[in-house]
């Protein structure tokens, strides 16, 4: 099927540009609407778009994409999302981007093809501008998740993450830590850079000097905690606690511990951020920063529902509060 990332390739024009084309919804030069034209016609590209502006009706569909559908994080995103539109008599797509700007922007397309009638973005990146445009260009009514990019008139749902990076850390510290290690996400997102903001402010003001050789970058995925506690762990001056900035990868940590001879916690405390499932169940239970993950879904859905109800009210940013959940791995039976 041909698309428009294939038509806007053809024309040599941005995908956002094709759209406003197709809708007429900003300026384009003639030049550039003649190449967009010329390509939708020799690529036979059938713009559902245009049948949708025309009928202008509701399909009762949304679309949900997410980075990581392996991540029992967004699983969670995904159930309080469900469970909200079900009861409103809407179906959900579901679309896995791998933490992929072009393929979010692929799903994208085809949710727009699909003609959904909203969508819940959990982004790939901080800034994906053609995602961004792509939406905008086609009015797609969108409610943004957990990473925080600039789309006009979207609601938008987040947690304090400085907040949650900066009391894990004072906790750690509390415990007596002096050396503790930072196990970072991908450092373009908005949630793990505020959590590694708060882990250097929480440091900062107790007078402990900020050693970058603990802070270690990490992707979110367990093998690269596991990966990155090895490179602290082979420090000359172990890190007595290492605060992760998912749980995933502090499972990943909890992991290379145990293969390095390490007590947890006695040699090294470990601790996460998410609270996701799997930190009750493994042992020791993991000591967390608590998302209210469900709740965060059921909230995007909320919104984009009534949204979808009253297109013009004013966009809403909501930043829901995190909490520390104390386990085994962090503080002894
Ligand atoms: O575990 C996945 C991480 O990516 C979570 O911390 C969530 O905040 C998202 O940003």
């Amino acid at each position: 099927m041909t698309t428009i990332r294939d038509v806007a390739k053809q024309a040599e024009v941005s995908p956002s540009t094709v759209s406003h084309v197709l809708n007429d919804t900003r300026f384009v030069s003639e030049p550039t609407r003649e190449r967009v034209l010329a390509a939708i016609k020799e690529l036979h590209y059938r713009p559902n778009i245009l049948a949708r502006s025309l009928r202008r009706q509701e399909t009762r569909m949304l679309g949900i994409i997410i980075p990581d559908n392996a991540n029992p994080f967004f699983a969670e995103i995904v159930h309080g999302v469900e469970d909200f539109i079900f009861d409103e008599n809407y179906t959900l797509l579901l679309g896995n981007s791998d933490g992929n700007s072009e393929k979010e922007l692929t799903y994208l397309d085809l949710f727009i093809n699909k003609q959904v009638d909203g969508v819940v973005l959990v982004s790939s990146a901080a800034e994906n501008r053609a995602s961004i445009d792509l939406l905008a260009a086609n009015a797609v009514p969108t409610v943004i998740v957990d990473r925080e990019i600039e789309i006009d008139s979207s609601d938008t749902v987040l947690v304090d993450n400085l907040a949650g990076g900066y009391q894990m850390t004072n906790y750690l510290l509390e415990l007596g830590h002096r050396r503790i290690g930072c196990i970072t996400g991908p450092s373009q997102l908005t949630p793990s850079a505020q959590r590694v903001t708060g882990y250097q402010q929480a440091l900062k003001e107790a007078g402990v000097l900020i050693d970058p050789q603990l802070i270690v970058a990490g992707d979110f995925h367990s093998a690269s905690g596991y990966r990155a506690a090895q490179t602290l762990f082979a420090l000359s001056e172990r890190p007595t606690a290492i605060f992760a900035c998912n749980d995933m990868m502090a499972l990943g940590v909890l992991g290379a511990a145990h293969d390095a001879g390490l007590d947890v916690p006695r040699e090294v405390a470990v601790a996460g951020f998410d609270n996701i499932e799997l930190g009750e169940l493994i042992l020791p239970r993991l000591t967390t920063i608590a998302q209210p993950t469900y709740e965060m879904g059921n909230l995007a859905a909320e919104l984009l529902v009534q949204r979808l109800r009253e297109p013009e009210r004013p966009s809403e940013r909501r930043v829901l509060l995190v909490h520390l959940i104390e386990r085994e791995s962090t503080r002894p039976s």
